[in-house]
């Protein structure tokens, strides 16, 4: 067990994952391996290449599970791509990289990513990341790409004036004004309520979307609710109840409640909503985490037993040792798929300890 590496641990992850959901894992762990490079053999015991901000303890990869309501659960990874000598900016350069081969590969459009691309190059970027990427991988069909910007690279204040441009570049900058006019709070933008992710999908078609993510911070749920309204079809009392049941919070101090808006191609607004709780903040430990997630998934009629397999698939301590192998939870709204994920950490690096909510 010694010479364990990162790749070791996080394809046996991944392995198990696969089985879970029913999928050939020969894919995506050649993804994951070209994905971490030369860091996949890293020993897993010397300290991360670079912190990245993917999961709290730095592992670079994120699993989720993405249930579906007209089809089965798709399984998917977030992943920041390291430079040979990690950094920021080298960090978005191996993810080009990466991609870059992968288009050839799968017949990836780049064009729209192409269009926006320099309005997300900077020499000094701030934050922890300029771009990351996900797979998404469906049974039987070729994985799909997404990557996802930093809006906040030259510093929060300039994040509308980024995704303003990006958005008017691919003909959605009307849909950007009505969002933003309804879904922050009064003053509110680039303060408490953040552009914190502007995300492509890198097929063609009609199907080809944008997203684009609002951070609430220090938000109650109704809030959040009231940003999901600006989405047609969309019910505000589901958002709502949503996060008061994974949250279990009046206002959301800890990490930020997260909303995204999908704006699809040609549209002139948003037409689907996903909102993110980022349970791990608001639990005393993954064993609670659990007992939430489960009637979340009875309620929206997804089979709660997948997830205990898929907890066993990342690790096998003892949930009540620990808190963030549940990171997230989301509800989605609208198409393409309504569903709900769980976003599961590797815990490579690290088991952060539980806190006693016990009063
Ligand atoms: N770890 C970061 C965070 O929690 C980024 C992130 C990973 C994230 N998965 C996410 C953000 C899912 C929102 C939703 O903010």
């Amino acid at each position: 067990m010694q010479d364990l590496t990162v790749l070791d641990h996080l394809g046996g992850q991944l392995r198990r994952l696969c089985d879970v959901v029913g999928m050939d894992p020969a894919t995506p762990v050649q993804l994951l391996s070209e994905l971490l490079g030369r860091h996949g053999s890293r020993p897993l015991n010397a300290p991360p290449a670079w912190p990245s901000d993917v999961s709290d303890d730095h592992t670079p990869i994120e699993f989720s599970i993405a249930y579906n309501e007209s089809e089965p659960p798709a399984l998917r990874i977030l992943a920041e791509a390291f430079g040979a000598t990690p950094g920021v900016p080298a960090n978005a350069l191996a993810t080009y990289e990466f991609l870059r081969a992968q288009s050839a590969r799968y017949g990836l459009s780049t064009s729209r990513l192409d269009a926006v691309r320099d309005l997300f190059a900077t020499e000094h970027p701030q934050g922890d990341f300029v771009l990351w990427l996900s797979l998404v991988f469906r049974n039987g069909r070729p994985p799909e790409f997404k990557v996802y910007f930093n809006p906040e690279l030259t510093g929060p204040e300039n994040s509308p004036r980024v995704v303003e441009q990006a958005l008017d570049r691919l003909g959605l900058g009307p849909a950007y004004q009505k969002m933003v006019s309804l879904a922050v709070r009064p003053g509110e933008l680039a303060r408490k309520d953040r552009l914190t992710f502007f995300a492509l999908d890198l097929q063609d078609g009609p199907q080809a979307r944008v997203k684009l993510y609002l951070s609430h911070h220090d938000a109650r749920a109704e809030d959040v609710a009231r940003a999901a309204s600006v989405v047609d079809g969309v019910d505000p009392a589901q958002v709502a109840e949503f996060c008061e049941l994974a949250g279990r919070a009046e206002r959301f101090t800890g990490r930020p409640l997260v909303g995204s808006y999908t704006i699809t191609q040609g549209a002139d607004r948003p037409n689907g909503y996903s909102v993110y709780v980022p349970i791990r903040s608001y639990v005393g430990d993954d064993q609670e985490a659990r007992e939430r997630v489960l009637p979340l998934l009875e309620r929206y009629r997804f089979d709660p037993a997948m997830l205990d397999k898929a907890i066993s698939a990342v690790t096998s301590r003892p949930l009540e040792s620990g808190v963030g192998l549940i990171a997230h939870v989301s509800l989605r709204l609208g198409p393409p798929r309504p569903g709900m994920t769980v976003y599961l950490s590797s815990e490579a690096y690290q088991v952060f300890e539980g806190v006693s909510l016990v009063r």
